[in-house]
Parts: C-alpha cells; sequence; structure tokens
C-alpha cells in the first residue's frame, strides 16, 4: 500500500495540471492533504486541506446556463460536503450533511450535478466541520460566465481570507475554542489573498479590471478600499446591481459576501495600485497591481451587467416569521432549548453552545416557516447580541425591505450588526429545505442555524 505521504505527492504532482475529466465530462474534486507556503519563508510550509491540491482550490468557471458535474473524492479522514454558496440549486446538491445529503465518509466520492441558472461571483466550501475544514482551506471561486461579459482587461477573483496559525506555521488546532465560540467567531493572525500573503498582478494605466471578491474567511470582516484603482461596484453576491454604484469609500465584505468591481486603472507607471484591507491600525495592501505604461482612452462608465432570471418578491400575502438572534459573551440570553431540553445559560456554556435563534440552539427538528413554492416570505430579523453576524440564506436570494418599504439589492448574505433590526423578504421559488445561518463559522457551530422548508 502506498503511505499517506507518498500518496499526498501523487496528487499533488497531477493536480497542476487541468484535472482530467471522467468520461461523463464530471470534473474531480479531490479532497486531501497538501502544503503550501502561506507564512513567511523563515517558517515551514503550512498544511492545509485543498481541493485538488491547490490552494484556493481548482477554480471553477462555467457558462450560464451549463450544468456544473464534479466528483467529490475525500481522502481526508474526517466526513465532509461541498456546498456552492448562492447558486439557486437543486436541494439535493446544496452540500449540508443531515439536512440535504450524507456526509461523504473518508475514502468515498460523491456526484454534484446542477444546473447554473445565474452568472456571478459564487463560491463552493465544506460544510461538514466547516469551522475546521474551511479554515484548513476546502474552498474554491465557482464563476459562471454572462453569455455577454463586460468589456474588460483583466477578470479577476480574489478570495481574501485569514487563518490562524500556531508557531510551527500550522493550522492551529484550538477548532472548538469557547472563546471563538462565544465571542467574534475565529479570526485569523494572517490574512491572505488567493492564498498568498502578497498577491501580486500586472496591469497598465488605463486598463480596466473586473474585480471579484470574495470573502473566504471563518469570521473577518474586511473592511476594504482602492487606490490607484476608480470604479463602481457591479454586483453583490453574485447578482447584478440595477445600477453600478461608484466606489467612493470602504467596502464592507461580511464573512462569505462577494462583490463584483469594475474599476480602471488610475495609477501612473512607477506607482503601484493597490486593495486594500484597512484595519484598527492602520492599513495595508492585500493585492498589489504593478503599473506599467498604457493609454489612458476615456472610456464610457460600466453599463449594469446583464441581469439574472427574476423571481419577483410580492409582499402582498406575503407569509411573516421573526427571527430573534441571541446570545453569546455579553449578552442578555438566560436561556434556551437544546436537544429538546431547556438550559440555562451555564448549561449551555459547558456544552460549549452560546447562540440561540428563536430560542434554539442547533438546527431544530421543525422549520423556522414551511411555505409554498411561489409565496413570498418576510423574516424580520433582531441581533440582541453584542457581535455581528453574516446571516446567510441557502438556495434563494432575498432582498432587504428598507426604511420607506423600497427593496435593497439582491443579496445571499446579510451582515447585522448588534442591536440592528431589519426585515428580509423572499420569493420561494426553489423547492427544499434550506439553511438559515450565521457564516461566522464558530457562531453557527456553537447553536446559530436554522431552516425554512419549501414545499413544492
Ligand atoms: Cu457558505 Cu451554509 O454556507
Ligand atoms: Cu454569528
Amino acid at each position: 500500500m502506498l503511505s499517506r505521504r507518498t500518496f499526498m505527492i501523487s496528487t499533488v504532482a497531477c493536480a497542476l495540471a487541468r484535472p482530467a475529466m471522467a468520461q461523463d465530462g464530471a470534473i474531480p474534486l479531490r479532497i486531501d492533504a497538501s502544503r503550501h507556503r502561506i507564512a513567511p519563508s523563515e517558517f515551514p510550509e503550512t498544511e492545509l486541506w485543498t481541493v485538488n491540491g491547490q490552494f484556493p482550490g481548482q477554480p471553477l468557471r462555467l457558462p450560464q446556463g451549463a450544468r456544473l458535474r464534479a466528483d467529490l473524492i475525500n481522502d481526508i479522514a474526517q466526513p465532509t460536503s461541498l456546498h456552492w454558496h448562492g447558486i439557486r440549486i437543486d436541494n439535493a446538491m446544496d452540500g449540508v450533511p443531515g439536512l440535504t445529503q450524507d456526509a461523504v465518509m473518508p475514502g468515498a466520492r460523491f456526484r454534484y450535478d446542477f444546473a447554473l441558472p445565474d452568472a456571478g461571483t459564487y463560491w463552493y466550501h465544506s460544510h461538514a466541520q466547516s469551522v475546521e475544514q474551511v479554515e484548513r482551506g476546502l474552498y474554491g471561486p465557482l464563476i459562471v460566465e454572462e453569455s455577454q461579459p463586460p468589456d474588460v482587461d483583466h477578470d479577476l477573483t480574489i478570495m481574501v481570507d485569514d487563518i490562524r496559525l500556531d508557531r510551527g506555521a500550522q493550522v492551529d488546532a484550538g477548532f472548538d475554542s469557547g472563546m471563538d465560540r462565544s465571542h467574534g467567531g475565529r479570526i485569523g493572525n494572517i490574512v491572505l489573498a488567493n492564498g498568498m500573503p502578497e498577491f501580486g498582478h500586472p496591469v497598465r494605466t488605463g486598463d480596466r479590471l473586473r474585480l471579484r471578491l470574495i470573502n473566504t474567511a471563518n469570521a473577518r470582516i474586511f473592511t476594504l478600499g482602492l487606490q490607484g484603482l476608480r470604479g463602481v461596484s457591479v454586483a453583490l453576491d453574485g447578482m447584478p446591481l440595477a445600477r453600478p454604484q461608484p466606489v467612493e469609500d470602504r467596502l464592507t465584505l461580511a464573512p462569505a459576501q462577494r462583490i463584483d468591481l469594475i474599476v480602471d486603472v488610475t495609477a501612473r507607471t512607477g506607482e503601484d495600485a493597490f486593495l486594500i484591507s484597512f484595519e484598527r491600525d492602520g492599513g495595508y495592501a492585500l493585492a498589489t497591481f504593478g503599473v506599467t505604461p498604457g493609454t489612458v482612452a476615456t472610456r464610457p462608465a460600466p453599463a449594469p451587467l446583464p441581469p439574472n432570471p427574476d423571481f419577483p418578491i410580492t409582499l402582498n400575502g406575503a407569509r411573516n416569521v421573526t427571527l430573534l438572534m441571541e446570545g453569546g459573551a455579553m449578552g442578555r440570553m438566560r436561556s434556551a432549548t437544546l436537544d429538546g431540553e431547556t438550559r440555562d445559560a451555564r448549561a449551555l456554556a459547558e456544552a460549549n453552545m452560546f447562540w440561540a435563534l428563536n430560542g434554539h440552539v442547533g438546527r431544530p427538528k421543525v422549520p423556522l416557516i414551511k411555505v409554498a413554492l411561489g409565496e413570498t416570505v418576510r423574516i424580520g430579523m433582531a441581533n440582541d447580541t453584542a457581535f455581528p453576524h453574516a446571516m446567510h440564506l441557502h438556495g434563494m436570494h432575498f432582498s432587504e425591505i428598507l426604511a420607506g418599504g423600497a427593496f435593497g439589492p439582491l443579496r445571499d448574505t446579510l451582515l447585522m450588526r448588534p442591536g440592528e433590526a431589519r426585515e428580509i423578504a423572499f420569493a420561494a421559488h426553489n423547492p427544499g429545505d434550506w439553511l438559515l445561518h450565521c457564516h461566522m463559522l464558530s457562531h453557527h457551530a456553537a447553536g446559530m442555524g436554522t431552516w425554512v422548508r419549501v414545499v413544492a
């Protein structure tokens, strides 16, 4: 038998080529360990869990309307699954162990096969033991191309992440930390763009770039800015904005959120252009665009991206439900139900569980709401905790109902700040059982998840 180590090396070697397709056109997605240089050179390489030996995992790029066929091959020692974040997907392919499929056991494989109805910037990631598996690197980009893409000189995906490394530059093994679970989640001590501490890409003055920014971190909320680049945002969470928005200020990108920008390089030769991450102690370059001479033509402002198929939200006759978010450190929650039993906050903490949605810790047996296909659902969410939460609905995009009644842009993940009350609405156009959870992965593991059922 091959030792694990030789096996790893051989799979890494073949992963450098494009993945061989199965005879029926399925893309193999092999999940196993591989080593990558993500820490400074005085440290050893870091062992990550990756898809096809790549970090970020195997990029997937398909035309809108195509089917994605992929074989997950599990070569790690934990059960796993893949979730296709933001895709309005066939429920059976959504990748949620215990809700839409069984976890894929070590040594086993699973065929994902689904249509891609929407163009845009999506991503895939493990949805099993995700606090650990996403942190260790099990994610990748899923780009669905418009049939008429905007005219740009570079189409760049930038996945921003943070990882907590130990002193030997290995992924810190404290995934169950009660501190992380009860506070802001697991925050890393190294920040990466496309798996690199210093991501760079050459451009010319006057070039037009499409930047697809994806936050893959467990819990870090990125505050981003541009320097030497000027333009607009054209899509949020994959979905085109009806009107592109000028990027004038900082952009907030919560875990799992995406933003597509179309920007022109205004920096001159010898200067650099940057994607900046702002932290408490200042800003630093997440991505550096080295600038060489080019021609600065006056280009028309970017047009909106072509809209995706629409599922109109009709508030008239909509179904209503509220979602109270409670718990966490410095919270007011006194008790909640875990596994059918009411427990006080201390007993919950002893079970390493900290968050409740409508008084339930962890995914309840019954859905938050059960609706018929075609109904519109309104969810009034109140964050009665001391922490922000990135609330993600699987399977369907929603709009926020803004003050005054207008609809916000379509999203799949909404950042709820402490104390906020906000309402979302969606057309229940996709049958199945859909998770609704906090994408701060330690929060989800510590109880912050529920689900909705759409009955065909
Ligand atoms: Cu990014 Cu439940 O998912
Ligand atoms: Cu949360």
